[in-house]
């Protein structure tokens, strides 16, 4: 009977090392989410507030950061996943999902086919210097504040940026910007702009695998299996997946003021939805107590920080309802010091500032 109490050593290891593998990979899906959650505190417990972060600053009410990049693995040194494509996704999510994603989501606009009757379109039309770009352009990105113009590159998965922009100005009407010099940019938006507008960009050739944003840069690299399992699918309503997961993921696009280490790139490398962001990317978080910086980008800085440094419990989803399009869950919150990007100090809430946003990292 000398097997039993080996098996039973051999049992306790495998359990000890599913407990290691727990802490170094993206959360598991099940009951051990909540050992994973609670392993992941116990060792930020631990960890001595002065090595903390690149900011060793106090929040203003005096918590301590801790280190962004302690808890869990990334996928910088690995091959970008084989992920299902949203065609497939929405065979069977035509109806719940399928609506919203093809009319009204921005992901799924944010590069997108010319329309030739669109206004951008026939504002570069319309210049005879500029004609020819716009016959040339294949797709255009950008929204309400700023329009650019691409076409495919000569390799697969790669973009030509045209330098020319086009902003609203009266009406319905589109002014360009940049005309000086007009010229297709082979490099630019492979370097700079990928990351963040297409999805599963290769960190060496700098090739996306679909334009534009696919399911997986929310969803992640999740299993077919989930549909008799929701629980297997990232950000599934069952899983309650935990703040910073949630924080990274949306922070791998939304924070406009990092830069990953390995690349160097202003967008992360190869990050897989489940990875923990801040292992590769370093953000700029003094940006976040920037007066000057428009509500939003500070909204979003400021989020990310107080869930990343500060184990904030409040996310993204405690306001934005991805699919739905909405921000009505936020108007139920408590009112703390974090709502004056939006809203005035001492007005009433059913007042909200305008504001105009410029990004340096967007160009426009
Ligand atoms: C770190 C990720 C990131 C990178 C890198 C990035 N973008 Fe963006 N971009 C965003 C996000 C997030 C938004 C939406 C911001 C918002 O609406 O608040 C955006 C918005 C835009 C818009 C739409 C502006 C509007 O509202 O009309 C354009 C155009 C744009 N980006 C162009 C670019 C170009 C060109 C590059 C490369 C030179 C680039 N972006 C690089 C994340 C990024
Ligand atoms: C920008 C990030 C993002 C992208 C891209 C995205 N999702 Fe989601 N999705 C979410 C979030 C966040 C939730 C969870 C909503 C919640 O918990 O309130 C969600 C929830 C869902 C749900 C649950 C039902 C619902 O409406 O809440 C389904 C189904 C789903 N997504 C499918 C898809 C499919 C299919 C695609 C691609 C066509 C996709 N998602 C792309 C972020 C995204
Ligand atoms: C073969 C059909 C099928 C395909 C393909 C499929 N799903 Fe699902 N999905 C389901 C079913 C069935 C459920 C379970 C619905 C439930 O339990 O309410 C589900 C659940 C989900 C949920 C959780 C819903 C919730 O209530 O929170 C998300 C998110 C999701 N799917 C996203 C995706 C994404 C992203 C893809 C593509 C990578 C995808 N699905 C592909 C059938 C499918
Ligand atoms: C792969 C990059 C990427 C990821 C991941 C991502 N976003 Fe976005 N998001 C963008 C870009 C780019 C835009 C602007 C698109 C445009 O208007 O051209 C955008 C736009 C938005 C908008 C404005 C939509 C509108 O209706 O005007 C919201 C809100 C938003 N994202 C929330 C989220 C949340 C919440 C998450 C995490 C669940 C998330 N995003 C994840 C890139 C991303
Ligand atoms: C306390 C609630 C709250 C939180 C937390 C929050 N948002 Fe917002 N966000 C809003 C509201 C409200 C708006 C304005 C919607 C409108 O204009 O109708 C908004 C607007 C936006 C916009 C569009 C900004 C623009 O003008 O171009 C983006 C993009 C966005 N949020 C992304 C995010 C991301 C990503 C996170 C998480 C890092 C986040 N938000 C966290 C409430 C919130
Ligand atoms: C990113 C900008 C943004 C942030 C941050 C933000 N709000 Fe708002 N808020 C808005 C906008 C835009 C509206 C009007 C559209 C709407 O109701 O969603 C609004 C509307 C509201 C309303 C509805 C008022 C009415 O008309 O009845 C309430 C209540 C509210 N916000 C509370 C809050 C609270 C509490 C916070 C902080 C936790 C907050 N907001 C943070 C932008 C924001």
């Amino acid at each position: 009977m000398v097997w039993l109490p080996r098996c039973g050593l051999l049992a306790l290891l495998a359990v000890a090392l599913a407990g290691l593998a727990l802490l170094g990979s993206p959360p598991a899906p099940s009951s051990s989410q909540t050992a994973w959650r609670r392993a992941r505190q116990a060792a930020w417990a631990e960890e001595p507030a002065a090595t903390a972060s690149p900011v060793a600053a106090k929040a203003p009410d005096g918590r301590a950061p801790r280190d962004p990049a302690a808890w869990g693995s990334d996928h910088v040194d690995g091959e970008v996943p084989e992920f299902v494509e949203a065609g497939e996704c929405l065979f069977c999510h035509r109806n719940d999902v399928g609506p919203t994603w093809s009319q009204t989501d921005r992901h799924s606009q944010t590069i997108r086919d010319k329309a030739v009757d669109s206004p951008p379109i026939e504002a570069l039309a319309k210049d005879p210097a500029l004609k020819p770009f716009a016959d040339e352009a294949t797709l255009v990105m950008g929204d309400r504040r700023q329009t650019r113009f691409l076409k495919r590159g000569e390799r697969y998965g790669h973009l030509d940026l045209l330098s020319v922009g086009a902003g609203p100005s009266r009406g319905t009407r589109y002014r360009l910007n940049h005309t000086e010099n007009p010229h297709w940019d082979a490099k630019t938006f492979g370097a700079q702009c990928a990351g963040c507008h297409t999805t599963g960009v290769d960190p060496e050739t700098m090739s996306f695998s679909t334009v534009p944003i696919d399911c997986f840069a929310c969803h992640g690299d999740s299993p077919l299996e989930h549909a008799n399992d929701a629980k297997l699918m990232l950000l599934a309503k069952e899983r309650h997946d935990p703040p910073e997961v949630v924080t990274s993921i949306c922070a791998s696009c939304h924070v406009r003021f990092g830069k990953s280490k390995t690349t160097e790139r202003p967008y992360p490398t190869n990050f897989v939805p489940g990875d923990n962001l801040f292992r590769d990317f370093e953000v700029d978080w003094s940006r976040a107590d920037d007066p000057h910086l428009n509500p939003a980008d500070a909204h979003v800085l400021e989020n990310v920080r107080d869930v990343a440094l500060y184990g904030g419990q409040q996310t993204c989803l405690s306001c934005h309802e991805v699919h739905k399009r909405t921000t009505l869950a936020h108007r139920k919150l408590p009112e703390t010091r974090y709502c004056r990007h939006c809203h005035e100090p001492g007005k009433p809430l059913t007042e909200h500032k305008s504001y105009e946003v410029h990004s340096e990292r967007c160009q426009y």
